[in-house]
């Protein structure tokens, strides 16, 4: 049994609507008490303090607010080095820099230190569980798993199935990755925290034949995810339906292939219609928003307002490396940035709406968490799910440490670190109770 006490906010429950923020629980003076990497009790230090066993150790990490350790609902491991790449738009960037540094993942020793090094960044953020991206390679999907599991991380990952429309030496056949994906989902899937996703890229790089065997996969190996991107980029969109001429949308590409399901996250999803949205809301697929890469690579503005409203499932997501940082304080500070300029732009039709900090929290923890099919393992603070938690530090910088000692409330404090804050903000972070990284100044 060990304790932790300081400041502590999380999100109990799903939000009903995007002006809902009755779901986020803070506490200024809290313990959170844990055992054998679980959670026992959250609650103020006063009510937990007198009960607590005399010789139970007491982390005093007072002056600092403790959350739900984030989850990244898409980010490309392989694409670590191709981070700050200025690419003119989507496919031009995944031309010019994308695919030629997923290339170098043939050579598995590159694939397994670049594994290790994106794991440690994820740490450093304070993130503790993700939808990672490997590249076509087996032996990169290999490596992320053995790094991830060495560090008893959450995570869901796949090998990339793409069989055209990409260089030679990327490229799988629906044969062949389809056969991969299955050495894989035996190797992997299921072993303590990992779970497998059948990864198509997008549909412009898999033919028929390869969406088909991804639907197949699905289907035949229960727990198995689907991850993909879908309706990022305008030129991209064309090319989707040029490709596939009889489909109503691009969305309605992957639908046609059972992609679609409470087992399926999609990237992006920035130009759905109303249709579309009905479509993902029924299935109950995850629609990761990805700010920091929708304005780097210019894809657009996603409408998080409308998509809360109508109830789909939508979670957060760094997308690096388009997205340009792995710090999902930074993220949820673009996703803020986001629906403000959306709601600015659009304020002759439907104006001035912007994220709480109970939102934007929720779409880093507890919303992450149900798009892993997790909500009962990870996300919050319930007694009985997994320790994985965050330490943020409101003196992180003078600036940092300035605006924090005139916020009147911990809501306030939470937004000044996430509008300024990023991996200097994190203290330390936790997987399953034990301290997996803690900032030199801290330990
Ligand atoms: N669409 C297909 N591949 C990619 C990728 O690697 N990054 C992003 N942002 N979009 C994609
Ligand atoms: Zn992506």
């Amino acid at each position: 049994m060990k304790a932790y006490r300081a400041a502590l906010a999380h999100c109990t429950r799903h939000p009903k609507s995007a002006a809902d923020d009755g779901m986020l629980q803070t506490i200024d003076d809290a313990l959170l008490v844990v055992d054998d990497g679980l959670i026992v009790a959250a609650g103020t230090a006063a009510d937990l303090l007198p009960g607590l066993r005399p010789d139970t150790p007491v982390t005093d990490w007072r002056g600092k607010i403790i959350v739900p350790g984030f989850v990244d609902t898409h980010v490309h491991a392989a694409q670590l080095d191709v981070i700050a790449s200025p690419g003119h738009d989507l496919l031009d960037w995944l031309e010019r820099f994308t695919f030629p540094a997923e290339a170098a993942f043939a050579d598995g020793d590159h694939a397994a230190l670049i594994a290790n090094l994106f794991l440690d960044e994820l740490l450093k953020n304070g993130t503790t569980s993700a939808f990672a991206w490997p590249t076509v390679h087996q032996q990169s999907a290999d490596a992320l798993f053995a790094a991830a599991h060495a560090r008893k991380l959450r995570l869901i990952t796949g090998k990339v199935l793409m069989d055209r429309n990409c260089p030679d030496n990327l490229r799988d056949t629906a044969a062949s990755g389809a056969q991969d994906s299955a050495e894989l989902i035996a190797r992997w899937h299921g072993k303590d925290r990992l779970s497998y996703a059948i990864t198509p890229r997008f549909a412009l790089t898999s033919t028929e034949a390869q969406l088909r065997t991804a639907g197949e996969l699905l289907r035949a190996n229960p727990g198995v995810v689907m991850q993909t991107h879908l309706a990022e980029n305008h030129a991209e969109i064309a090319a989707v339906m040029a490709s596939f001429p009889k489909a109503r949308s691009y969305l309605d590409v992957y639908e046609s292939f059972g992609l679609l399901g409470s087992h399926s996250v999609f990237a992006h999803c920035i130009h759905l219609n109303a249709e579309d949205r009905a479509r993902m809301l029924a299935s109950g697929s995850t629609a990761a928003h990805c700010p920091t890469s929708n304005l780097f690579l210019g894809s657009g503005l996603m409408d998080l307002r409308t998509m809360l409203d109508e109830g789909l499932s939508v979670s957060l997501a760094t997308d690096v490396g388009g997205g340009t940082s792995f710090s999902m304080l930074a993220t949820m500070a673009a996703a803020y940035q986001v629906a403000q300029l959306r709601a600015q732009l659009r304020a002759q039709l439907r104006g001035g709406w912007t994220p709480s900090v109970a939102t934007l929290l929720y779409l880093a923890t507890l919303a992450g968490a149900r798009a892993m099919g997790a909500d009962a393992q990870i996300g919050s603070f319930a007694p009985g799910k997994e320790a994985d938690f965050a330490v943020l530090d409101c003196a992180a910088t003078p600036l940092i440490a300035r605006r924090c000692a005139r916020a009147v409330s911990l809501s306030e404090k939470l937004f000044a670190l996430i509008t300024l804050g990023d991996d200097r903000a994190v203290s330390a972070t936790y997987v399953l109770g034990q301290a997996a990284s803690v900032q030199a100044k801290h330990a």
